[in-house]
């Protein structure tokens, strides 16, 4: 099976008054075309900063400082895919909410207040089709060699050409403000992108959707509005969607309803792969195929959510899934002596060694490498070496 995403010893670090924030000590996992990895962990064990690092927006002072985070949309080329931290800023942009769509816990914080809902979907899909629609308006092909010989001959549309080579998210914008001949054509694309939004709504579950489109997210509860940013990140028909704890501010229900409907949109093939990050096991068991579990910014294991999940191997996971509350519940719930680790100064070698009751020797001296336990199951704990 192809991976969609291969991460390779990623390291990312905080560079803060306190000290180097080491958030990731060489993290590697990959996930596989057409599946749901979960990545799961305690709040601070490097979660979002994985994900923010195989975007490339990792808030100030982080900074990625090694690794490899090879990406292949395609899942029949057999490539390795390119390495996202090879690529300029320019490729990224392009690549985010485009190919790889991310969503977020505070759906607040994705949508724009003062436009109304069909008009942020309809951004995302025109957007996502600029080069066509450049093609289309300029006879300009992307390499810009191809020029529209009337227009080009025109020294007046030589900066508009500029900036459609070079930003053309920024150039289409421009157009739609400044360029009376297109107004027309620029609404027959807004008019079957708004179609296209009141579609996807009705796909996510979204009841009135010819109505919704025309409202403001202020009209919306907490659940719907999640829904519109789903919506959002779809209409780029993304090959990737990236979910960091984008349920964790629902209602126990409206969660339920939200992780159903990812489940179902991949069923319905409208989303390929998911990587899916949440701290609840629960939600992991519901909707993931593979997993991979994180401590204090190291993976300590990787593999498929019924092996990890029956057959646990890392005493972290183990005790992790003893903390998890079961429906006959007997006996107290087990909580994990200590403390998580202050990652300025991480405990040498193994990051658990503090909280393990395994711990050895080696264990606090030298970070144990991931071993293959099983077909598909990987460790990193000396306990298996
Ligand atoms: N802007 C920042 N400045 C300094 N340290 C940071 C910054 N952002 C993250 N970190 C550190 O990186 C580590 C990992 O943080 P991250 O946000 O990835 O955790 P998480 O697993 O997503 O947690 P949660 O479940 O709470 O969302 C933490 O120890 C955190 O202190
Ligand atoms: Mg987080």
């Amino acid at each position: 099976m192809t991976h969609i995403l291969d991460i390779k010893d990623l390291v990312t670090n905080f560079y803060t008054y306190e000290g180097v924030v080491k958030a990731l000590n060489k993290v590697s996992f990959h996930v596989n075309h057409g599946s749901t990895f979960g990545l799961v962990g305690e709040s601070g064990c490097g979660k979002s900063v994985t994900v923010r690092s195989i975007m490339q927006i990792v808030q100030s002072p982080g900074v990625i400082e090694g690794g490899e985070i090879h990406f292949s949309p395609d899942s029949d080329n057999g490539e390795t895919g390119i390495d996202l931290l090879k690529q300029t800023e320019r490729f990224m942009q392009d690549l985010r909410g485009n190919k790889i769509s991310m969503i977020f816990q505070e759906p607040n914080a994705a949508l724009n207040p003062i436009m109304t809902i069909g008009e942020q979907i309809a951004e995302s899909y025109v957007f996502h089709r600029k080069n066509q629609i450049i093609e289309k308006i300029l006879g300009l092909d992307r390499t810009g060699e191809n020029l529209f010989p009337k227009v080009s001959a025109n020294p007046l549309f030589l900066p508009l050409y500029h900036l459609a080579l070079h930003r053309p998210d920024a150039f289409l914008l421009e157009l739609i403000k400044k360029v009376p001949f297109l107004r027309n054509w620029d609404r027959a694309v807004l008019h079957t992108a708004i179609e296209k939004s009141v579609e996807l709504l009705a796909t996510l579950g979204i009841p009135n959707p010819d109505k919704i489109v025309h409202q403001y997210p202020h009209n919306l509860s907490g659940g719907m509005k999640q829904r519109v940013v789903i919506a959002i990140a779809l209409a780029s028909e993304p090959v990737l969607l990236i979910a960091d704890e984008a349920t964790s501010n629902l209602d126990v229900t409206v969660q339920a309803q939200i992780l159903d409907l990812l489940k179902d949109l991949k069923k319905k093939n409208i989303i390929s792969s998911i990587l899916l990050i949440t701290h609840d096991l629960g939600v992991v068991n519901e909707t993931c195929d593979r997993v991979g579990v994180m401590y204090a910014g190291n993976l300590c294991e990787v593999g498929k959510v019924t092996d990890l999940f029956e057959n646990p191997k890392h005493p972290y996971t183990k005790a992790l899934l003893d903390s998890v509350p079961k429906i006959r519940q007997i006996g107290d719930l087990k909580s994990i002596a200590g403390n998580v680790p202050n990652l300025v100064n991480p405990p040498l070698g193994c990051r658990f060694h503090p909280r393990c009751g395994h711990a050895m020797a080696k264990c606090k001296e030298v970070f144990p490498e991931m071993t293959i336990v099983d077909d598909d199951h990987e460790v990193a704990c000396y306990l298996y070496h």
